[in-house]
């Protein structure tokens, strides 16, 4: 059984949830404030530790409260913290989220995570069969270390591009899994895509950053998921639940898909898996708090009708 390393953010979420979101230059009143663990790193390997797989995050936080009650919360999930430093030269990651309709707006300061360097990523022996994650909330000279270092290993790399920002061709062919929702894709592939719902569009879009043997894997949100696996396309079905709060959906996402991967599932099974976690998420608040455990996936995956699994 593989295991999971994830290169990646810490961050504590403030989250102020009101009725709607305010336009710019606008005020609205808000009806609550309240402190989340969250980061996408952190979130991806909450995820991945609480669906069974043994998950060790490598970041940085600051010698701050913050820092301390992360590390705590952490811990609590299974999250191996061995590899996460703590740094007096900056704060810890903070993002300010606004959540409101279901749907967020954050700003992410990143404080520590901006420190998370080459030499950090080297620190674990990695090996055959583990699993490589990182997203864009670290640097990607750090990213690129890790990948180079994980594909030397063994270990297969996911990449999760998001926030979304432009990388050189030198990560992209580092990465064997790329994992990423719409808009990154449409920003990556230089396509208009948003809420677009055409399957054709998405899969010329997602073939350009596929090269010859990359599978890219685009998140749908309520639609679901689709896959690029050796250029032929794989529909994952939505599900039908009431969201409150997609803020850390993906990172469910991602990290669900990691521990399956981990275990040796089939990538059919790990995407039907992944989409089934990321939807029990969507009904929580909150990032990291809202991964399901093993046992919360398994029993939705129990009463879903054989015809909707991918
Ligand atoms: O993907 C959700 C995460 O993005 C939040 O937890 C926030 O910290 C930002 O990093």
């Amino acid at each position: 059984m593989g295991r999971v390393f994830v290169a990646g953010s810490i961050n504590m979420d403030v989250v102020a949830t009101a009725e709607r979101h305010p336009r710019v230059g606008e005020t609205v009143a808000g009806s609550a404030v309240l402190y989340f663990p969250g980061g996408k790193g952190a979130n991806q390997a909450v995820a991945a530790a609480k669906l069974g797989a043994a998950t060790a995050l490598i970041g940085r936080l600051g010698k701050d409260a913050f820092g301390q009650e992360l590390r705590t919360f952490l811990a609590a999930q299974g999250v191996d913290l061995r590899f996460v430093k703590d740094t007096s030269e900056a704060h810890t990651g903070t993002a300010i989220i606004t959540v409101a309709d279901a749907d967020n707006t954050i700003v992410v300061v990143p404080g520590a995570n901006a420190m998370v360097s080459p030499e950090d990523v080297a620190a674990p022996a990695l090996t055959k069969g583990d699993i490589a994650v990182s997203q864009f909330e670290v640097p990607q000279a750090t990213i690129t270390a890790f990948f180079k270092y994980a594909r030397a290993a063994g270990a297969t790399t996911i990449l999760n591009p998001a926030p979304a920002r432009k990388f050189d061709s030198e990560l992209l062919d580092l990465v064997d899994i790329l994992i990423l929702n719409e808009t990154e894709l449409g920003f990556l592939s230089g396509r208009k895509l948003r809420d677009s719902g055409n399957r054709d569009r998405l899969i010329d879009a997602a073939r350009s950053l596929a090269g010859r043997d990359r599978i890219v894997c685009v998140t749908l949100g309520k639609r679901g998921a689709l896959a690029l696996v050796g250029g032929e396309p794989l529909m994952v079905p939505g599900r039908e639940v009431k969201a409150i709060d997609t803020t850390g959906a993906g990172d469910c996402f991602v990290g669900a898909l990691a521990s399956r991967l981990a275990r040796g599932s089939s990538l059919r099974d790990a995407l039907g898996y992944a989409n089934a976690a990321a939807s029990i998420c969507v009904q929580r608040l909150g990032a990291a708090p809202s991964m399901p455990t093993a046992a919360e996936v398994k029993d939705v995956l129990a009463n879903e009708p054989t015809s909707t699994r991918p």
